[in-house]
């Protein structure tokens, strides 16, 4: 039986560009090739294919490579026990905790090509590149959508202020142009049975609110019924990172009758000391100059009143967020050390305070590490509402009585 590096290798799967549609197909052709979503990416995976490797692929295609054996840390269920997919996904913080509920993902985007690398090196799939040229029709029938989508607010905000004047625009849709509108036209067409969306905090009060009554109304609009609430990743790692998770059910299907809850938080008794390495490499420790930068600049802002500086983690507290700019001075997270300056966190570190497991492999430079854990999401929270979404779908679509077997406890 043949190994996926090796087929990786004979298929020449590595990435080069963000638009790998040629790749995309294929790794989600064999991710799926025993469930109904393959015939989506069939014929294209097979024309990629054909182009490495004319001659080993006569009728019935692929057969020769079928079944391989996945040498990835995280390989895909064969039957998942529902489907979904995953929007702006990173480097997959999501995809790890719904696969680990049992999940099967039959469909990915991501634009950015370090993210591709991680995901693809964890996952092996090769996600799709820009979701806005994406076909809504091409994506495959799924259970549950999930989007980390980017904060683009202003842009909503700016189209909604233009309706409220009265303005031409040249749109009718007060999210058009935006990321947003791309989930909406996606959720249109394939109407998910369920799906989890996730932001940052300020999306909730930003605009005085506006915004986030335009996507709430186009939610509702699309026949959802929206549960809303933020959370704080504090209480399964030791970061303060709060975001607002949207949850919405087809109202077409289960008419408003779900019983949704988002999950109780369990005590926050994380401390940092918990993620960190033994043993770090002296690159990580401050120089002097910027060790010494960070004091004045701190120094000259509480001066004049204000509270921006460095962020110096207690050993037994937690840190601040970690931000997709940690790679530029590390000064939101740094911890202390005896007798020399402190140091920022190593990549491995920023993986544990977001909850990834030390399987998780980093394929990508320190600064490329840095932006994808920065922007990713605190998994095991996802994965303990992922579970809330998931359990209500069973009793939902269970009959009465037997959902109990299936339930998953988080
Ligand atoms: C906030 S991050 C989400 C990270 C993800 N939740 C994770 O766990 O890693 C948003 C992601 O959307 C991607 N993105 C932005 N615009 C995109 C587009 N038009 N098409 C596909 N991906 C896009 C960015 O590259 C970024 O990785």
């Amino acid at each position: 039986m043949w190994k996926y590096s090796e087929i990786k290798e004979k298929l020449q799967i590595e990435i080069k560009k963000p638009e790998q549609t040629g790749l995309a197909h294929l790794t989600h052709f064999f991710q799926s090739h025993q469930n109904g979503a393959s015939r989506y990416f069939e014929k294209e995976a097979l024309h990629y294919a054909k182009s490495i490797d004319s001659t080993n692929l006569e009728e019935p295609y692929f057969q020769r490579y079928l079944p391989f054996e996945w040498d990835i840390p995280f390989p895909p269920h064969e039957q998942g026990r529902f489907k979904f997919i995953d929007l702006f996904a990173g480097i997959g913080g999501f995809r790890l905790a719904f696969h680990n509920l049992g999940g099967k993902c039959v469909f990915t985007s991501e634009w950015n090509v370090y993210a591709q690398k991680t995901y693809h090196a964890n996952f092996g799939e090769v996600p799709f590149g820009d979701i806005t040229k994406i076909n809504e029709e091409e994506i495959p029938e799924h259970d549950i959508l999930i989007a980390g989508f980017p904060c683009q607010p202003f842009s909503i905000a700016g189209v909604s202020k233009k309706n409220s004047l009265g303005r031409q625009h040249g749109f009718n849709d007060e999210t058009q142009g935006t990321l947003f509108f791309d989930i909406k036209r996606i959720l249109d067409e394939k109407r998910p049975k369920a799906f989890l969306l996730e932001n940052v905090k300020n999306l909730v009060s930003h605009d005085k609110g506006n915004t986030f009554k335009v996507i709430k109304k186009t939610l509702e609009g699309l026949r959802y019924s929206i549960h809303y609430r933020v959370l704080d990743g504090k209480h399964f790692v030791p970061q303060h990172r709060e975001r607002i998770l949207i949850v919405g059910f087809d109202m077409d299907r289960y008419q408003g009758n779900e019983h949704f809850s988002f999950p109780e938080m369990p005590e926050a008794t994380h401390s940092i000391e918990e993620i960190l390495e033994p043993d770090v490499l002296p690159k990580y420790t401050l120089s002097d100059k910027l060790w010494k930068y960070l004091q004045d600049y701190a120094a000259k802002h509480k001066a004049k009143g204000n509270g921006f500086g460095y962020g110096l983690v207690a050993m037994d507290g937690i840190s601040r967020t970690l931000s997709a700019r940690y790679y530029k001075d590390g000064s939101e997270v740094l911890i202390p050390q005896d007798h020399q300056n402190p140091r920022r966190l190593t990549p491995r570190e920023c993986a544990r305070l977001q909850g990834f497991p030390d399987e998780f492999l980093i394929p990508v430079s320190d600064t490329q590490a840095y932006k994808q854990f920065g922007n990713s999401v605190v998994s095991p929270l996802m994965q303990a509402v992922g579970a809330h979404i998931v359990n209500e779908l069973e009793q939902l679509d269970e009959p009465i009585g037997q959902g109990d077997t299936l339930r998953t406890e988080c």
